[in-house]
């Protein structure tokens, strides 16, 4: 399995292009399947995570076509995909290709909208949580669908079509509000969802469904109302930048006491981070293209976070802004609100030196002045990259292993850092990623 080496104590300098968001391409790469056109998006991140899903969909007899489209967005030039579902070959999503991503049962919504019926593995639990999909199946049975759970198999039937209904998550889930707003704009009638997602990644699904010919109101806040159309029609959709790739680089300058311009992405996508970063010490510029982040004063203070659904503080920047605090002036707090194991990165970190105690969902981290590299296992997706950021601002050398975590959802990310000064190189290990991931 391959490995990065990082030695650290160089700045975070230059510019970095940040992709399509992996959180939103999952979810509309699986609206493909809501029609029998053509839907082409642009922006496209180049992830592991996102093959998986491709693997996923031709299974399911989906075509798919790669490109680059057009110079845009700065003139640079954009990876598109195009996804053509005129056959569903099947509605069956087996285990081997759904165990590896979590986000596979985004095609469970469309399957059951589109062909009145669906199979999927049940995706199980991952190393955050036990991350179950009740509200998903609860929500699906509000809309008149059938549903039992047999030998790891959701098996999902609508033979009469899905029915509109008015329903309230109990609590908030991204890839439940996500699979619902594709059940419901080919129901019959009218769909209320309340206490739903009002993340980037839902919006941008929402706006390529509406310009599929979906008629959604109350996008971008936590009541949709969807009127259900009989089909829906080919698009083409430019992918949202990623926040929490952004947020992670814009960390990176101020850990490291450097100045990236980061572009292709937009500061109102981190509407929590951004003021909380500037708390810290970042000077923060909007820019044609995206923002400037001006480090240089290195972390000043310890803040207190509570991770919470959009527009709070994103869960998937909780690792990579601990990583920060263990090197402000004075302590912080974090507590995560949204999963129940989800700081796994921190014995790692400690490892590098790092001062942080965690009690129940709560970690308090004193800041120290410097970190010292050493070997590091990533454990998912996000710490993996937190131990890169720590390993970038500690004195000497630090090597993360199972970085098959950081490919899943950081694109090229040792180039993007070696372009901006940072000394960082991949080993490439003998052995191919056998293990199971899960979407965060
Ligand atoms: C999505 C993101 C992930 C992010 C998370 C929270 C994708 C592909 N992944 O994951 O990166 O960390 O949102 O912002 O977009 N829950 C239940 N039952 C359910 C569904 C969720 O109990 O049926 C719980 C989860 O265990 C968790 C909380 O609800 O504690 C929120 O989860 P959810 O928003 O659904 O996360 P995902 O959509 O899986």
């Amino acid at each position: 399995m391959d490995k990065i080496r990082i030695i650290g104590g160089s700045p975070l300098n230059g510019i970095i292009r940040i992709g399509g968001a992996k959180n939103a391409s999952l979810p509309l790469m699986a609206a493909c399947l809501l029609t029998d056109e053509p839907v082409t998006f642009k922006n496209i991140p180049d992830l592991a995570d996102i093959t998986s899903m491709a693997i996923l969909l031709e299974h399911l007899g989906v075509q798919i076509g790669q490109g680059i489209d057009s110079p845009e967005n700065g003139g640079l030039q954009l990876p598109s995909m195009t996804l053509t579902a005129s056959h569903v070959k099947t509605t069956i999503a087996p285990y081997d290709l759904v165990r590896r991503m979590r986000a596979s049962v985004l095609v469970l919504g469309p399957l059951l909208a589109r062909m009145g019926q669906a199979v999927v593995s049940m995706p199980g639990g991952c190393a955050i949580g036990t991350r179950p999909i009740d509200l998903h199946l609860k929500a699906m049975e509000a809309l008149g669908a059938e549903i039992t759970l047999e030998e790891g198999y959701v098996h999902a039937r609508a033979p009469h079509g899905l029915k509109g209904a008015s329903h309230t998550f109990p609590l908030v889930t991204v890839t439940g509000t996500e699979n619902l707003l594709m059940c419901a704009c080919l129901a019959d009638g009218e769909t209320t969802l309340r206490n739903a997602a009002r993340e980037p990644e839902v919006i941008d699904l929402a706006n390529c469904l509406v310009s599929m010919g979906a008629q959604i109101s109350g996008i971008g806040t936590d009541t949709l109302v969807i009127q259900g159309v009989s089909r829906l029609h080919g698009a083409t959709h430019t992918v949202v930048a990623d926040r929490i790739e952004t947020g992670t680089y814009a960390i990176g300058a101020l850990m490291t006491g450097g100045q990236v311009d980061l572009i292709g992405t937009d500061p109102s996508l981190l509407p929590t981070f951004v003021p909380l970063l500037e708390e810290m010490g970042a000077i923060i510029t909007p820019t044609a293209h995206g923002f400037h982040v001006d480090g240089r004063n290195k972390p000043q203070h310890g803040v207190d976070i509570m991770t919470e659904p959009f527009p709070g503080f994103p869960t998937d920047l909780q690792a990579q802004i601990m990583t920060l605090m263990s090197v402000a002036q004075g302590a912080s707090m974090i507590t995560e609100t949204i999963f129940e194991n989800r700081f796994m990165h921190v014995p790692e970190l400690q490892r590098l030196g790092a001062s942080i105690n965690v009690h129940g969902a709560s970690a308090m981290i004193r800041g120290k002045p410097q970190l010292i590299g050493a070997p590091v296992m990533a454990t998912d997706l996000r710490a993996s990259v937190s131990l890169v950021l720590a390993g970038m601002a500690a004195q000497g050398e630090t090597i993360v292993s199972r970085v098959y975590h950081l490919d899943r959802g950081y694109e090229h990310v040792e180039d993007k850092l070696a372009a901006c000064g940072i000394n960082i190189e991949r080993i490439r290990g003998r052995d191919h990623d056998t293990e199971d991931h899960c979407a965060a």
